[in-house]
């Protein structure tokens, strides 16, 4: 049977996110809080995953999940937005979970470490990447734990292999594990404290060694927007503006799914920053990614801004 071609395979970090929002926070013991809404999403990498589908490319999701209910809810929204889960293994515990609570000062996390953090990708059939265009990896959890940090290095190595670009987010918790992974990727998706930790070094220093790296960084730097660098030097490429932000949870994933489309559309890395700005903050103006409308036209007309319609476009 012939492969199924994907655009992108999203790898690790899938999780469950449940928002609430509240009045306010700090949540204080002895508090009884009632949350104006309650709604359950995919987040972590999944949410790079919804909206490169929602950017039109066609998706599927490497990772581990449990055998529990939080699974099937997780399963069902991936189904139901267009993303293909048969590569998704379950084995017996739970799957991790986000409850992500959000006031108008900002949101906190209480989550739960599921079974993903001893992530083992050794029965994937290799045979499963190839015949795709990119692989995103999440790496999170090879910060967490030596098995999900082997698991993701031999993963890289097979896509490469496949001579499939291998794109990073590094994750916010950055060790020697994180930098052997950034050593497999093409291209790194930090954010600036992440680009600063990975080099041990300030973010001028840090685009220096960068220069010289052979990689493609794009480093988000929040409502500065972010910086590209790659072998010519750094560019700055300017945020988006969003019409109301309702929370900000998500935007580096967001980023890094326009990144993602931006290249495999043919884009050059700043036209693909920008197309990556653009994606953040329409993520910034809904409570879940699931809420963010198609982006189909958004890919389109940044393709098309550079004339290059057709070129190598996503279909
Ligand atoms: N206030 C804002 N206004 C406009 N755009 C924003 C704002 N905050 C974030 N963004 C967009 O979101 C992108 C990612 O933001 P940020 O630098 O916070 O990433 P991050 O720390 O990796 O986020 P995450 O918490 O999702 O991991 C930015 O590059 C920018 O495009
Ligand atoms: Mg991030």
């Amino acid at each position: 049977m012939p492969n199924r071609l994907f655009d992108l395979i999203v790898v690790s970090d899938c999780v469950l996110d449940i928002y609430y929002m509240v009045d306010k926070l700090p949540i204080e013991a002895g508090d009884f809080i009632v949350s104006r809404r309650a709604v359950l999403s995919p987040g972590g990498a999944c949410t790079t995953a919804l909206l490169a589908r929602k950017l039109g490319l066609e998706v599927a999701v490497i990772d581990e999940i449990g055998d529990d209910p939080f699974s099937e809810i997780l399963i069902r929204a991936l189904k139901d937005a267009g993303i293909h889960t048969g590569l998704m293994k379950r084995v017996h515990g739970f799957t991790t979970v986000s409850n992500d609570i959000i006031s108008s000062s900002g949101h906190a996390f209480v989550g739960y470490l599921g079974v993903g953090a001893g992530l083992d990708l050794r029965g994937l059939d290799e045979n499963a990447l190839r015949g795709s265009r990119a692989v995103f990896i999440n790496g999170t959890y090879a910060a967490l734990s030596e098995a999900a940090a082997d698991a993701l290095m031999r993963l890289a190595r097979i896509a490469r292999r496949s001579s499939l670009p291998v794109f990073l987010d590094p994750g916010p918790i950055i060790n020697e594990r994180t930098r052997g992974l950034v050593e497999e990727a093409d291209v790194v998706l930090p954010n600036e404290e992440e680009a600063k930790s990975l080099f041990h070094a300030s973010l001028e220093e840090a685009i220096h060694s960068i220069r010289n790296s052979g990689k493609v960084f794009a480093i988000k730097l929040g409502r500065g927007g972010a910086v590209v660098v790659d072998g010519s030097g750094p560019a700055h490429c300017a945020a988006s503006s969003p019409r109301s932000i309702l929370t900000t949870i998500g935007a580096g994933d967001a980023f890094d799914a326009g990144y993602v489309a931006g290249v495999l559309g043919g884009l050059d890395p700043i036209a693909s920053c920008g197309l990556a700005n653009a994606v953040a903050s329409l993520r910034l103006e809904h409570l879940t990614p699931m809420e963010v409308p198609d982006l189909s036209y958004l890919l389109h007309l940044h393709t098309k801004r550079l004339g290059r319609e057709g070129e190598e476009g996503v279909e």
